[in-house]
């Protein structure tokens, strides 16, 4: 089922927006002028991922600093290991390990952004 998500100028270049659809949070991000979609949750600890750092393809999260190949949704690196003194340590995320994003097809008619969701 193809979804609409989303406007072009609803996103600015090389941003992000996380939306919920259909009872699916979804992350559209610009790359190059181009639309990709994951899911808005970090495969560690759930952080919002639109939270966090698109460069290019890879989105860093806001939370641990996990990266994501944003074109294929593959873990790319981290967690990032808190200082055991950190005043931000966060004791319900000890897990030092991420899984990859689950990736939507995105199509773009006119003005419009869609995704295939099923
Ligand atoms: S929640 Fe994303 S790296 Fe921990």
């Amino acid at each position: 089922m193809l979804i609409k998500v989303a406007e072009k100028k609803d996103i600015a270049p090389g941003g992000m927006l996380g939306v919920k659809v259909n009872g699916l949070n979804i992350v559209i991000c610009d790359y190059g002028g181009n639309f990709y979609a994951v899911e808005r949750k970090c495969g560690h600890a759930a952080a919002y991922l639109e939270r966090g750092a698109l460069n290019g393809y890879i989105l860093t999260c806001p939370l641990h600093c996990a990266r994501f190949d944003i074109t294929t949704g593959e873990a790319l690196g981290g967690p990032v290991p808190e200082a055991p003194d950190s005043k931000y340590a966060d004791p319900l995320a000890p897990d030092l390990e991420t899984r990859s994003l689950k990736t939507y097809p995105v199509i773009v008619e006119g003005e419009l952004i869609k995704v295939e969701v099923s």
